[in-house]
C-alpha cells in the first residue's frame, strides 16, 4: 500500500469488514489495555457486539516505555475470536524489527513512534509491504514537524494525549492545538486518531479540534457497561461535529 489507499483493509484477512480512510467515519477504539485479562476475549466479543470495529493494541515493551503490557502470542490467540479490526500502537524501541511478527499475528495496522524510528521512510514502507497500513505517533511534546518525512505516506497519525505507557491518566489539554494543526495538515483520507484520557469530559474537545478516532480504555473497559459506555463516547464525538 502507498499513501492515499482508500481503506486500511488487508488482502491477507479481507474477510473482515473494512475500516474506510476516505470521509471517515467517527470512530471509538476500545484499548485493550484496560481490559480484564483474565477474559480478554469474551470483553472483545461485548464490544463488538455493540457496534466497536476497531480494537486498540496497546503492546509496551518496557524500554521505550516504562510498562510492559503484552506482545504477538496474546493478539495472535485473539485473532481468531473477533472480526475487530486490529489497530497495533507498537510503544517499543525496535518497531522495524517486530512489524512483521505483529503482522504475521493478526494486526491490520501498525502505529510506529515517530520518537525511535531512525528512518522512518524506509518503515512506512516496510508496513505497506507487508500488506497493512501503518501510522505514526507523536507523543505530547513532539512537534508535528518531527513526522514530515512521512506525513505524506502514512494512513494514520496518532497523537498522545497522555505520556504513553499507562491506562488512566488525566487528558493533556495542551495537545489540543496540535490537533487541529494536524487535521490542516492531514489529506481526507487519512485518519487522525487521539489516545490517552478520552472520557465523556475531554471526547468532544478532541473532535472538535479535528480527530476522528478515539482511543479509550478506562473510559469504556473500566466502567461496569463497556457497551454502553462505548456507545456514550461515540455519541458525544458524533455530537461535536469536529471539522472535517
Ligand atoms: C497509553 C496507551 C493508551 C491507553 C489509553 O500508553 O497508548 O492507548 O490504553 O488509556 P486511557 O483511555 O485509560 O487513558
Ligand atoms: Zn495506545
Amino acid at each position: 500500500m502507498t499513501g492515499g489507499v482508500t481503506t486500511i483493509a488487508t488482502t491477507q484477512q479481507s474477510s473482515r469488514p473494512e475500516f474506510r480512510l476516505v470521509a471517515p467515519a467517527i470512530r471509538m477504539a476500545p484499548s485493550l489495555l484496560s481490559a480484564d485479562f483474565a477474559r480478554l476475549a469474551e470483553d472483545v466479543a461485548a464490544i463488538e457486539a455493540a457496534g466497536a470495529s476497531v480494537l486498540h493494541l496497546d503492546v509496551m515493551d518496557g524500554h521505550f516505555v516504562p510498562n510492559i503490557s503484552f506482545g504477538v502470542p496474546v493478539i495472535r490467540s485473539l485473532r481468531p475470536r473477533t472480526r475487530l479490526f486490529f489497530d497495533a500502537h507498537l510503544m517499543i524501541s525496535e518497531p522495524m524489527r517486530y512489524a512483521e511478527a505483529f503482522v504475521k499475528a493478526g494486526s491490520d495496522h501498525i502505529t510506529f513512534h515517530i520518537e525511535v524510528a531512525d528512518k522512518p521512510a524506509a518503515l512506512v514502507e516496510h508496513i505497506h509491504r507487508l500488506g497493512v497500513s501503518a501510522g505514526v505517533c507523536l507523543n505530547p511534546t513532539t512537534p508535528v514537524s518531527a513526522i514530515e518525512p512521512v506525513v505524506a505516506s502514512v494512513d494514520l497519525v496518532l497523537l498522545m494525549s497522555v505520556w504513553p505507557g499507562f491506562g488512566g491518566q488525566k487528558f493533556i489539554a495542551d495537545v489540543l492545538p496540535k490537533v487541529g494543526e494536524l487535521r490542516k495538515r492531514l489529506r481526507p483520507d487519512q485518519r487522525l486518531e487521539i489516545d490517552g484520557g478520552i472520557d465523556e469530559d475531554t471526547i468532544a474537545s478532541a473532535a472538535q479540534a479535528g480527530a476522528d478516532t478515539f482511543v479509550a480504555g478506562t473510559a469504556i473497559f473500566g466502567t461496569s457497561d463497556p457497551p454502553a459506555a462505548m456507545r456514550r463516547l461515540q455519541a458525544l464525538a458524533d455530537g461535536a461535529g469536529g471539522s472535517r
